[in-house]
């Protein structure tokens, strides 16, 4: 079968490789409309980095898988065709800074009725608003010309960092479809191509609604236990509990389980706080303000969170940062992800930097430009450095701060970092990494989330 995946970011790029590295009987095309990004995806330093992928990519790629900007052909030539565009939040008009942006859906669903030539089958891959596969349908039917479209439901549920590792051994694999008889068909035809390799049981079959409404319950579900650690982190800061030791209690309650009860400095990252302002926006579109308050009040607790953390730092460093040299290490939303998009990180950073703090950062992934273009700042900001590591970062600094949870930063030298920085010496972990007993008795005045 010929495939064709419209989008090839962090999600259609990884997850097209590894059908491609499993299906060699299959021939799978990416196409975007950005040139650089394909032209890197043809290259040695792909645009996503993901522990794992480059070797899949380059197994696969010029054998049968194929990254291209002809989009025409590609529809033209594919059975079956992914979306997996951005669905960002809307910036404009009704339902702005909630409502999911669908006009990139929508422009792939026109061009698919405007260039097919016979029968396709269109998968949804990015998150969606329950029922926009009917407007799909709708935009492809209503120029049909005697075609037949199916519109099949396949939501991602790779998280950023394991990608590789999810997409080769996923929890399970959903797939929503029409229970018509043809519906039925199309659902076959891709629970064939995952059960090369995925275990049939884990394949779930559903009708459409349930597999779309499934992918924004889920990353709700997943932001609801992050937000409700961090707001017993508040608690636990107030009366010398300890958020790590509560978490594992809990957490081996088997009704409740041990993942996602990190405390941290907020949940970040292209996902969580979309699909949940997209979720409350619907709940509020279908009536349902009770239910969107509710959902809503798990971001309110993430942006708490973040500040609450800049706040902290700044009321322990006396009141003031202003011309205070702080390092900041890590950028990314998360560790082993060069992708920074809403990243706990980037509200720290302007949180400091209005009160005129002096940043050193460093993130062993994250391009310059792309911190820059995060914080809204020029090349030459006065108060804004970039460090080639954590002991450039560190030197002379009066207060070290740890925002993505790379495992290097566990193996630093904090005995040299402490010799190297100002007194008294401040650090701050936002991602409780660290042995903060170990860098006490060095010297730091070291906190973490939720500790006393
Ligand atoms: P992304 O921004 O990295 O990539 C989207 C790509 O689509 C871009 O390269 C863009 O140029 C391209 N594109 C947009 N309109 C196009 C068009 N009309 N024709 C051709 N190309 C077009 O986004 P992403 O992170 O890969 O996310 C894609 C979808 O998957 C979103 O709906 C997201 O919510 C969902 N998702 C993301 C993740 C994740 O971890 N990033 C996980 C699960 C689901
Ligand atoms: C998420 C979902 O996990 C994934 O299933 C979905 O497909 C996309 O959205 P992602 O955003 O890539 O994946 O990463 P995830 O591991 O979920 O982390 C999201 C954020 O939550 C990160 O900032 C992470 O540091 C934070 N987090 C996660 C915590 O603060 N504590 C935790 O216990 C877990």
């Amino acid at each position: 079968m010929k495939i064709c995946c419209i989008g090839a970011g962090y999600v259609g790029g990884p997850t097209m490789a590894m059908i491609a590295h499993q299906c060699s009987e299959h021939t799978v095309t990416v196409v975007d409309i950005n040139q650089a990004r394909i032209d890197a995806w043809n290259s040695e330093k792909l645009p996503v980095f993901e522990p794992g992928l480059d070797e899949i990519v380059a197994g696969a790629r010029g054998k049968n898988l194929f990254f291209s900007t002809d989009i025409d052909q590609a529809i033209r030539d594919a059975e079956m065709i992914f979306l997996s565009v951005n669905t960002p939040t809307k910036t404009y008009g009704v339902g702005a800074g909630r409502a999911a942006d669908l006009r990139y859906i929508e422009k792939c669903a026109r061009k698919i009725a405007e260039v097919a030539e016979n029968d396709k089958i269109v998968v949804e891959k990015s998150t969606l608003p329950v029922r926009t596969a009917e407007s799909v349908k709708r935009i492809l039917e209503s120029n049909s010309n005697g075609r037949k479209f199916q519109i099949l439901s396949n939501p991602e549920f790779l998280a950023e960092g394991t990608a590789m590792t999810d997409l080769q051994a996923p929890d399970r694999v959903l797939i929503g479809g029409d229970q018509t008889p043809e519906g039925k068909l199309a659902i076959q035809k891709l629970v064939d191509v995952y059960a090369t390799w995925v275990p049939r049981e884990r394949v779930l079959t559903t009708n459409l609604w349930s597999s779309e409404l499934s992918k924004l319950t889920a990353n709700a579900f997943l932001a609801q236990r992050i937000s409700s650690i961090n707001a017993i982190s508040a608690l636990c800061e107030a009366t010398e509990a300890n958020v790590d030791e509560v978490a594992h209690a809990i957490g081996t309650d088997s009704r409740i389980g041990p993942k996602f009860l990190k405390a941290s400095v907020g949940f970040g990252g292209s996902c969580f706080q979309k699909d949940i302002l997209n979720l409350v926006y619907l709940c509020e579109h279908f009536g349902l303000p009770e239910v969107a308050a509710y959902w809503n009040s798990v971001i309110e607790m993430n942006d708490y969170q973040k500040h609450r953390f800049s706040h902290r730092v700044i009321s322990a460093m006396f009141n003031t940062v202003s011309d205070k040299k702080i390092a900041i290490l890590g950028f990314a939303f998360k560790k082993d992800t060069n992708d920074t998009r809403e990243s706990a990180a980037i509200y720290v950073c302007q949180d400091l930097l209005d009160e005129q703090a002096n940043l050193a950062i460093y993130d062993p992934k994250v391009e310059v430009e792309q911190i820059q273009r995060d914080l809204g700042i020029d090349a030459d900001h006065p108060n804004v450095s970039y460090c080639k590591d954590a002991y450039a970062a560190t030197r002379d600094a009066h207060a070290i701060l740890v925002l993505t949870e790379w495992d290097e930063f566990k193996a630093l030298d904090f005995q040299r970092i402490y010799d190297q920085m100002q007194l008294p010496a401040f650090l701050f972990d936002g991602r409780n990494l660290l042995d903060l007993e170990a860098l006490r008795e060095i010297g730091f005045e070291a906190s973490g989330i939720g500790k006393g």
